[in-house]
């Protein structure tokens, strides 16, 4: 009995041991799940996971002036003014715009303390900041916003101004929502000594005769031009943005233009002829709405870059110098 008890006594010092060194094994790898966890939620820790750099010179241009830009983050808060029959999809859509476990809510005040640090004259917003326009959505885009240290031009498009999936709001309760961030103007405007950065605000729909008239005078003021759009203008020189759109998108070519999915009335037009002129001052188009990236020539000499989704963690930046 005595042999068996120290025989026992030994088994239990030894499992004793073995316990200890499991526990410690245990600790650590559990410390590493949580520093992974810490790194992975910590607001400071944010970065991009593709940065797409856009040159655009200005010739005589002194310095040179830096710029970002995120779209089609599609930011979604669940809340009870979505729709009960709509509940199911909206979720799916939460889980769709997510990156990495973090849904583009949470992500997107992460992305605020991350623009903070960046040195930029502004941030250019092109759009689909969120999935639809309900009062938590734009509540939640508009609370970073307020955050933001930096100017901002904010384009809209369907998605930021329309109340999809909801239940009993109408489109006036979510374009006053959309107000409460900045006024809606149709274009909105960015005058430097040596350019202009010029916003085609709600791109989803054909410009107004107003808006139309206001782009005119702001053509005429004869500086070269980069224009913040969500919906991309249809290239005349290079197929390959066609193309890429209809292997996206059910064969829709979701650009502005002929033979597009979004098509011109006479009044989007005439502004589309004002883009596509041999002297037009247009030398740069920013968009997003594609969800994947191009960068191309939409004329000889106006140049288009079509960003990557901010859900995906894209984040684009915009040099304009004199070289
Ligand atoms: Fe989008």
């Amino acid at each position: 009995m005595k042999k068996q008890a120290i025989q026992n006594n030994n088994t239990y010092k030894c499992w004793l041991m073995v316990s200890v060194l499991l526990g410690m094994l245990c600790l650590s790898a559990c410390a590493d799940i949580t520093v992974g966890r810490g790194n992975r939620t910590d607001s400071q820790s944010l970065q991009p996971v593709t940065v797409e750099e856009v040159s655009v010179r200005v010739p005589g241009m002194e310095g040179e002036k830096r710029f970002l830009y995120l779209s089609d983050l599609h930011l979604i808060v669940e809340s009870d003014q979505v729709a009960e029959s709509e509940a199911e999809t909206v979720h799916g859509r939460v889980g769709w715009s997510s990156y990495d476990g973090i849904s583009a809510a949470d992500s997107w005040k992460q992305w605020v303390d991350y623009l903070n640090k960046e040195d930029t004259e502004g941030v250019l917003l092109g759009a689909d900041m969120v999935d639809f326009a309900s009062e938590a959505n734009v509540s939640c885009l508009k609370a970073g916003l307020d955050e933001l240290e930096h100017p901002f031009m904010y384009v809209r498009a369907d998605h930021d101004t329309a109340p999809f999936y909801l239940d009993g709001v109408t489109n006036e309760d979510s374009k006053g929502y959309q107000d409460t961030i900045t006024p809606n103007d149709e274009v909105m405007l960015w005058e430097y000594e040596e350019f202009l950065i010029v916003g085609w605000n709600n791109s989803t729909e054909n410009l107004s005769p107003a808006a139309l008239e206001r782009m005119k005078e702001i053509f005429a003021m004869d500086k070269p031009i980069i224009l913040l759009t969500h919906v991309p203008i249809k290239s005349l020189v290079d197929g390959s943005l066609a193309t890429q759109s209809k292997e996206a998108w059910q064969e829709r070519e979701l650009t502005w233009g002929s033979g597009c999915y979004h098509y011109p009335d006479a009044v989007t037009w005439e502004f589309l002829e004002m883009i596509y002129a041999e002297d037009s001052p247009v030398v740069e188009i920013l968009c997003g709405h594609l969800h994947f990236t191009w960068d191309g020539w939409v004329t000889q000499t106006v140049h288009e870059h079509v960003f990557s989704p901010a859900f995906e963690r894209c984040m684009g930046i915009i040099t304009v110098s004199g070289e």
